[in-house]
């Protein structure tokens, strides 16, 4: 794969990358986590500028990518709906105009994932989708670069994700799944399987690359499973479900009982956090000797710089 190709573009979702593209990413990624490790110190940032527009809340998004281009020598500037017009006084594509003219990158989070589209069009820079209502793509590769640091490359092996099945991040395992072969296994409710649009392209890319995916309401589906992975039952704007969700999905807890239904005594659990510890997952689980939740938290920092520097170019 010729690295160029990726200069300049913006990472909306997974559906726009090949397998070939995202493992790229990946291996930079381990190449500057061990940097990191090294303690080596590197400018590849210098004279450059990143907008951090958030509509929502975050600290490890918000974190990753602020440490991991401030410390190179970028200018990060963080921006929230309180403090600039986005929509609201100036449309996105106006926003996105003047940005593009004055940073050489953008990162959004926030509700709809045609905003990201529209500031991708109109700015005429990278952009990155922090997480939407749709796709959280940066936090899958930090889910893949961590299950690879358990069991090596990840075709063949098995992820389930226990819990909201429509949800950004089950989405985003969903499609990376898909691209990069690994088996992926939704166990949530039917109401809350993800759009049928999305789940008809995700299984036409498994075809190619010879994952399986399987949607299924029953949790007796994690045996084998090499990670198991969950998420809050309500996401961000969706807190006038909560009382519903947590009715609708407690069978689903993630506890012992459930990690040890995998039949492996090596299956890690994976959550992209915050974790509501009682709720989606219990503290026995999240804290205990199986969960690899804080790597993946680390693992945010390194995989976003990888997007950078690639996209970038650097
Ligand atoms: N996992 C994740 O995106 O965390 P934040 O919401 O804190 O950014
Ligand atoms: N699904 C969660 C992910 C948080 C990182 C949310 O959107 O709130």
């Amino acid at each position: 794969m010729d690295p160029t190709t990726l200069e300049g573009r913006s990472l909306c979702t997974w559906l726009d990358y090949t397998a070939e593209e995202i493992r790229y990413f990946l291996d930079v990624s381990k190449q500057v986590k061990a940097e990191s490790q090294r303690h080596e110190v590197h400018r590849r940032f210098e004279g450059k500028t990143l907008a951090l527009l958030f509509e929502k809340r975050s600290t490890r998004t918000r974190c990753a990518f602020e440490t991991a281009f401030g410390e190179e020598g970028g200018h990060p500037v963080f921006l929230s709906t309180a403090d600039i017009q986005l929509g609201a006084k100036e449309s996105i594509e106006d926003t996105a105009r003047v940005l593009g003219r004055m940073f050489s990158a953008i990162q959004f989070r926030g509700f709809k994932q045609s905003t990201v589209e529209t500031l991708t069009r109109y700015s005429g820079v990278p952009v990155y989708n922090g997480l939407t209502d749709d796709f959280h793509p940066t936090q899958v590769l930090a889910d893949i670069q961590t299950l690879e640091e358990q069991y090596g490359p990840a075709p063949g092996k098995k992820l389930c994700f226990v819990g909201d099945g429509r949800n950004n991040v089950a989405r985003s395992l969903m499609v990376i799944c898909a691209k990069l072969g690994l088996h992926f296994t939704l166990i949530t409710p039917p109401s809350l399987n993800p759009d049928p649009d999305l789940t008809a392209r995700c299984t036409a890319v498994a075809q190619v690359s010879g994952a399986q995916l399987r949607h299924t309401p029953d949790t007796a589906e994690v045996e084998g499973a090499h990670a198991v992975y969950t998420d809050v039952w309500a996401s961000m704007g969706e807190e006038a479900k909560k009382e519903e969700r947590i009715r609708l999905l407690r069978p689903y807890q993630v506890n012992q009982a459930l990690m040890d239904k995998t039949g492996r005594k090596d299956s890690i659990f994976l959550h992209c956090l915050p974790a509501i510890k009682g709720e989606e997952v219990t503290a026995q689980v999240i804290d205990g000797p199986q969960s690899r939740a804080w790597d993946q938290a680390e693992n945010r920092k390194h995989t976003i710089k990888a997007i950078l520097l690639a996209t970038l170019g650097s």
